[in-house]
């Protein structure tokens, strides 16, 4: 966003949700579980968190933790509340968070792309109700210190790192704003290590910091926003076209400006509702050491040289509540915020852009391979092979990070099924006709070191759908599960948590002839279709040679 773009005003009001309306939306939804007990942020808050992606909890039960009391090793108490999981901690808490179904998270921002409403500049606000600077900043205990800022990794992270951001600096060019979720790790009360990727397709935040370094600025300033309005935070992660204002899309979403104000030490604007702004100056002439951090390609990076920023100020609410993200091994609270407008992002270029006729979902793979690697394409029945390999091919050019692997897959498919995936490969895929691999692909994110990463690596595409028609998935017809379902319950057996596939259907190829043998079979008449087969026996053919009831009519 560029200055002369902004409506200016002194009396603005807003109707969109800043973090603790939002906060309050989840509470009285059941979706908020307050901990009121003392929980230390650098080794039980993560971990504990953590329990709701790898304890077998479904992910409609996952909830946000919010911690009152939160305290360090050291026995230090900070003032301030954080929250986990308040942005993304699942699908649901993210609609909620963009008042919207999942099925208009990507018309809503197809249109905020389409038509930004540009932000709206205000005098006061309450992200500076407290405001730090100089020599307030420094020492044990001040500034960042001062901050409840969990270690996310316990036992591989070096420090306490930011996680939930809206890193915010500008284009020397155009004036322009970015927004990135960039972590940073904590290294002094007025210093911190920003990471911005720095691969194609990686960090806009980067394209900013060339800029200035090629102009000769041996500075570049910032301002991490931590706990932005949830419109706000969501296009930080969002895979946004280059050089789009993110303010301006934060605006179509919500439906009206968002209220910005200008930082107090550097030249930038900010969410006027943020809960904390930390503001400084990043290094353009030396870098330093950052990391390990537990990466969400889930190898832990290891030390690298990032940017290492002078804090000028931290302006806050004076009932400020820190967010932090889960992040990390997938599937996380990070993935969640991505995979919800990453997917139908996705399935649009390909129906929309690319005029792709027969593809019904896309699905980004989260479990461990952290939405990037692998893409699911479901493809409607009857679709033709070649509209198959085009949304495969659509499918790993969008972005050059994501679609390493792309699977074309059924509809009876369940692509958050692994095992349904691999049962689709072995069965319906011939790899010397329906696999192709093609050359000249970005590392993208992964645990190679990627500023050694010269090297290419390479995409798998695959046509797992059926060449034929095949017979059903065999299992018990839905009515016969469904009542064995209330057979198991009233016995007391274990809790049941269903998986997909727990059911079959008369599907492909299938004849009445033999729902009619089966529905016999299943109310004791074998008899029956006994008499019926013996009428049908034949002299001089081999074994196993195909029958069918309908060719003997
Ligand atoms: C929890 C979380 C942490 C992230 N950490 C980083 C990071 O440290 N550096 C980075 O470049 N991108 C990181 N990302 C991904 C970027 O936010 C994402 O690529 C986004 O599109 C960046 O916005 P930009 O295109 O304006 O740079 C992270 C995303 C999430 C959700």
């Amino acid at each position: 966003m560029k200055s002369d773009d902004i409506n200016s005003s002194t009396t603005p009001d807003r109707t969109y949700p800043d973090l603790h309306d939002h906060l309050d939306t989840l509470r009285s939804e059941g979706l908020l579980l307050t901990i009121d007990r003392a929980i230390d942020k650098d080794s039980e808050i993560h971990p504990l968190v953590r329990w709701q992606y790898v304890g077998g909890i479904e992910e409609h039960e996952r909830r946000a933790f919010l911690f009152t009391n939160v305290v360090d090793a050291k026995g230090r108490r900070y003032r301030f509340p954080v929250v986990v999981g308040a942005l993304a901690g699942n699908r649901r808490i993210y609609c909620l968070g963009m008042k919207a179904t999942p099925e208009e998270v990507q018309p809503r921002w197809e249109q905020a792309i389409a038509n930004p409403i540009p932000p709206r500049l205000v005098e006061t606000a309450a992200c500076q109700e407290v405001v730090i600077t100089g020599d307030a900043l420094k020492g044990e205990g001040n500034g960042l210190d001062a901050l409840p800022i969990p270690v996310s990794t316990p036992g591989f992270d070096s420090a306490p790192t930011l996680t939930a951001t809206n890193v915010i600096t500008k284009d020397p060019d155009t004036g322009i704003h970015n927004h990135g979720t960039y972590r940073a790790g904590l290294k002094a009360p007025d210093r911190l290590v920003i990471r911005m990727a720095t691969r194609v397709g990686g960090a806009g935040g980067y394209r900013h910091y060339l800029k200035h370094q090629a102009r000769g600025d041996t500075v570049m300033p910032c301002a991490i926003v931590l706990g932005a309005p949830p419109y706000v935070a969501f296009v930080a992660p969002q895979k946004l076209p280059l050089d789009v204002d993110e303010m301006g899309v934060a605006g179509g979403l919500a439906g009206e400006p968002i209220r910005v104000v200008r930082a107090k030490t550097v030249d930038l604007l900010v969410p006027a509702e943020a809960e904390i702004v930390i503001e400084g100056l990043i290094d353009l002439t030396q870098l330093e050491p950052e990391g390990p951090f537990g990466e969400s390609h889930g190898h832990v990076a290891l030390e690298e040289f990032n940017m290492p920023m002078r804090v000028t100020a931290i302006t806050h609410r004076k009932d400020a509540v820190v967010a932090s993200y889960l992040s990390q091994v997938t599937p996380s609270e990070s993935s969640a915020i991505k995979r919800v407008a990453y997917e139908p992002m996705f399935l649009a270029h390909l129906n929309r852009t690319l005029g792709i006729k027969g593809v019904t979902r896309v699905t980004m793979h989260e479990r461990m391979t952290a939405l990037r690697r692998i893409t699911i394409v479901t493809v409607a029945k009857g679709t033709p092979k070649t509209e198959v390999w085009r949304a495969l091919y659509g499918a790993t050019s969008f972005k050059a990070d994501c679609g390493k692997i792309c699977i074309a897959v059924d509809e009876d498919i369940d692509p958050d099924n692994s095992d349904a995936l691999l049962w689709a490969m072995a069965f319906r895929m011939d790899p010397s006709a329906d696999l192709q691999v093609l050359r000249h692909r970005s590392p993208g994110h992964g645990p190679e070191r990627e500023h050694e990463a010269e090297r290419e690596d390479s995409t798998l595409l695959m046509d797992a759908t059926m060449k034929e028609v095949l017979p059903p998935l065999a299992l018990p017809r839905r009515e016969y599960m469904e009542r064995a379902k209330s057979l198991w319950e009233a016995l007391g057996l274990p809790k049941l948590r269903p998986q997909s596939p727990w059911f079959g259907a008369a599907a492909g190829d299938w004849l009445p002839a033999w729902d009619e043998a089966a529905e016999r079979a299943a109310h004791g008449d074998y008899l029956e279709n006994g008499r019926i087969s013996e009428g049908r026996q034949r002299a001089g053919l081999k074994p196993e040679t195909r029958f069918r009831p309908d060719d003997d009519a």
